[in-house]
């Protein structure tokens, strides 16, 4: 067991929470484009931005680095300011009139939060249930927190091999949903705008969705952390009923929302009862998260408004993706058109990959879909994700054969992946 790196010294034993992790899809990413012969690869894969936040934030960033206090430990649920300028944000989104000191707590990162609600609330053989295909970090939240995960398949659209449709297409079967809810069930996670799918979840479905849980007094973890990008209305969970609020953990993401993935500001907001719990886990992980980057997304939270910067984020990415999607439109791919957030899953069926085609057999061996992003890394220089990674083997079939764009790059760097994938004319 374990790494011995030269032999000299006894093999260490890793706990069972990291050991045993297998070749990850990044790396599998990764390693294509090391393999590609064209340089540089038009990264689409990771959804990180190829630019940066706006200028008032990162002068707002700047200026807080100069700052004695704000370089200092945050106190651990997070900076006044923060807290304040979220709280002012949400009470509009959410309905409800946020206490910025007992319904919110700041998390390093969204990622980091929803572990903090998992380590909160989990307790070992606990059951938590999420929707494939899933953010994969949640996996390992909900395991390391000693929970068992349950899965319940999104459906694609079921022409999606021929047509292009709404990303709202994809469906949750809910007696699926209902099925897989047993006396060990302490959370849900669901995610709208979803990644990868881009769907926004209806009124009706998180209805349903929320009053099943409510039923069981079911936790609900909702992965909000597209919430600036939402193209079609999009409701809350929180704010569909009184009961269901009681329930509801709501996670945003700084970063997410202003372009700044790295500075790891995440954020959760729900009813005291639940959120003194997060923010007790949350002080044994981090102690605290960044103070000058939670100064800056504060001016940005504070000043969005007057910068209109809601209004510009969503036309921005919404015509970034109508730029990368016109090359699907040209080339006949299929595609669902994302109600929010920045992934397009592009459908690949009509691309026939020549069958001698030579995969290095970890990836022969995965869904369609990997060798398909293989395929499109190595010989086209453009990375995108195969979203089978998301789902459980037996449910890979339903996605492999949709490959995860991520568009929040350069809208050079969109031109310059449409007129290379152009050359996938001559495999259809
Ligand atoms: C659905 C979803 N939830 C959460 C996160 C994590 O957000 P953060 O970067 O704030 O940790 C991501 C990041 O990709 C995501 O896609």
């Amino acid at each position: 067991m374990g790494d011995c790196t030269n032999g000299q010294f006894k093999a260490i034993r890793p706990a069972a929470r990291v050991a045993g992790q297998r070749q990850d899809v990044w790396t599998i990413v990764n390693d294509a484009a090391a393999a590609s012969p064209v340089k540089p690869i038009v990264n689409m894969g990771q959804g990180f931005f190829g630019y940066n936040p706006p200028d008032f934030i990162i002068e707002a960033a700047r200026e807080a680095v100069t700052r004695v206090d704000a370089n200092q430990y945050s106190p651990t649920t997070g900076r006044p300011n923060l807290k304040a300028a979220i709280a002012k944000v949400y009470s509009k989104s959410l309905e409800k009139e946020i206490d910025p000191t007992t319904e919110v707590t700041i998390t390093t990162g969204a990622n980091e939060g929803m572990l903090c609600a998992f380590m909160a609330f989990v307790e070992d053989g606990d059951e938590v249930i999420v929707f494939e295909p899933f953010f994969d970090q949640y996996i390992s939240n909900i395991e390391m927190a000693g929970g068992k995960v349950r899965y319940v398949p999104l459906a694609p659209p079921p022409g999606g091999d021929h047509s292009t449709s709404s990303s709202g297409d994809w469906k949750i079967d809910l007696q699926k949903f209902k099925d897989t809810i047993t006396p060990r069930t302490r959370m849900i996670v669901i995610n709208s705008p979803h990644n990868p799918v881009g769907k926004v979840f209806t009124r009706a479905e998180l209805e349903e969705i929320g009053n099943i849980c409510v039923a069981h007094n079911i936790i609900i973890l909702s992965d909000e952390v597209y919430d600036s990008l939402f193209y079609v209305p999009m409701t809350r969970m929180a704010t569909i009923s009184p009961a269901i609020r009681n329930l509801t953990l709501t996670v945003g993401s700084a970063g997410k929302i202003f372009y700044a993935t790295g500075w790891r500001v995440g954020f959760l907001i729900g009813p005291q009862h639940l959120i003194k719990y997060v923010s007790a886990a949350h002080m044994r992980i981090c102690y605290s998260s960044p103070s000058p980057l939670q100064e800056a997304c504060a001016v940005g939270f504070a000043q969005a408004d007057e910068h209109n910067f809601w209004e510009d984020s969503r036309k921005s990415l919404l015509g970034k993706i109508k730029r990368f999607t016109e090359v699907c439109d040209e080339l006949g791919l299929p595609y669902s058109m994302p109600e929010g957030g920045y992934f397009v899953m592009v459908n690949f069926a009509k691309v026939k990959i020549p069958e001698d085609y030579p995969f290095p057999p970890h990836v022969a061996s995965r869904p369609r879909d990997f060798r398909l992003s293989w395929f499109l890394t190595v010989e086209f220089g453009v990375a995108a994700i195969p979203p089978t990674e998301f789902y459980l083997p037996e449910n890979a079939h339903l996605a492999e054969n949709y490959l995860r764009f991520a568009i929040c790059k350069e809208d050079s760097v969109l031109e310059d992946a449409k007129s290379r994938l152009r050359g996938l004319r001559k495999y259809m």
